[in-house]
């Protein structure tokens, strides 16, 4: 074989030059990675969940080391959409320009406020490439996963959104009904999924008898989910024809190939951003290099191509 791999993939209508992109509220808005590498080498970013006005999470402490991951209870803490497109938004349509593309989060307690979310997007980011909708947060009262946890909620937050944009729609899922929840949302108009989000977890501390985090749950994320991410992903391949964005624990080339042959398009890299801020830069050459291992020259023919007897 002669030459570098194709690594282009399209998630759902949004046409990436490589699979990486990065998980919402890891990598802010780009901007703040700049000091490690040029953000722009990404196929895309995801920003971090916006609703219509600031939020302000979560009371502290947000957030508790685990051995090998991090749990935290931000509780979607945001500055709006107007407060991000005001800080960001020229250096965000730089990214677009760079062949980066741009997916902006939309959040909400009630399908009012994901509605008022998406139009505030469609007003003020005519730049961005694509819509992620998180019906799976864990760590707010109302709305998050509260949604996300059925087919029904899903169905509806995403019946709601569709006639609302014309941009690929992405349903960032929760680790709960999967194949349900993902048919639901092929079946309203999604255009891809992006799975997993962080899976509820506790930590107590036992002398006071009381949560390390400010709430009694918080949502685990890191290392220590990635196997449980892959399995989620290999059973949405199975449940949909929807592209897939695997998230969940990627730390290496190795983490993100496996998305990939479990049926995943592209990949997002999370927590390992804030341990390791240069982890996407080191992962995209490696994952190239996985590619040309397997004897292929397009990334595409290795999508879903995880080898099973039963
Ligand atoms: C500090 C922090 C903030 C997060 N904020 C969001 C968010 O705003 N929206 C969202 O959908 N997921 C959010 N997540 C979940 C991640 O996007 C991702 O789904 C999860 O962390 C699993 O990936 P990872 O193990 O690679 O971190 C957050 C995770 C962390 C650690």
């Amino acid at each position: 074989m002669v030459g570098s791999p194709n690594m282009a993939v399209n998630l759902g209508g949004i046409e990436m030059k490589n699979p990486l992109n990065t998980a919402s509220g890891t990598f802010g808005a780009g901007a703040q990675f700049e000091g490690f590498f040029d953000p722009a080498i990404l196929g895309a970013i995801t920003c971090k969940g916006c609703s219509a006005e600031p939020w302000q999470g979560n009371p502290s402490p947000r957030l508790w080391e685990l051995p090998s991951g991090l749990m935290n209870s931000i509780g979607l803490q945001n500055p709006g959409v107007r407060g991000l497109i005001e800080e960001y938004g020229d250096y965000l349509r730089g990214l677009e320009a760079q062949g980066c593309r741009v997916i902006c989060q939309v959040v909400g307690h009630s399908i009012d406020e994901y509605v008022a979310s998406l139009e505030l997007f469609e007003e003020l980011a005519d730049f961005a490439s694509g819509i992620e909708v998180n019906v799976s947060c864990p760590n707010i009262a109302q709305g998050g996963a509260a949604m996300g946890a059925t087919a029904q909620g899903a169905a509806e937050v995403v019946r709601a959104l569709r006639p609302r944009t014309t941009k690929p729609l992405i349903i960032k899922m929760a680790p709960t009904n999967v194949a349900e929840v993902a048919r639901a949302c092929e079946h309203e108009g999604a255009d891809a999924l992006s799975l997993i989000n962080t899976i509820p977890g506790m930590a107590i501390d036992t002398a006071t008898r009381k949560s390390r985090v400010s709430r009694p749950t918080a949502g685990v994320s890191g290392p220590c989910i990635h196997a449980i991410a892959v399995a989620l992903v290999w059973e949405a391949h199975n449940a949909t024809s929807l592209p897939l964005c695997g998230i969940g624990g990627v730390s290496s080339a190795q983490d993100a190939a496996e998305f990939i042959l479990a049926g995943a398009t592209a990949v997002s890299i999370g927590t390992a951003h804030l341990y390791d801020p240069t982890a996407a830069q080191r992962i995209l050459p490696e994952l190239e290099a996985w590619v040309v291992s397997q004897g292929v020259n397009d990334i595409n023919d290795l999508i879903g191509a995880f080898e099973c007897e039963i």
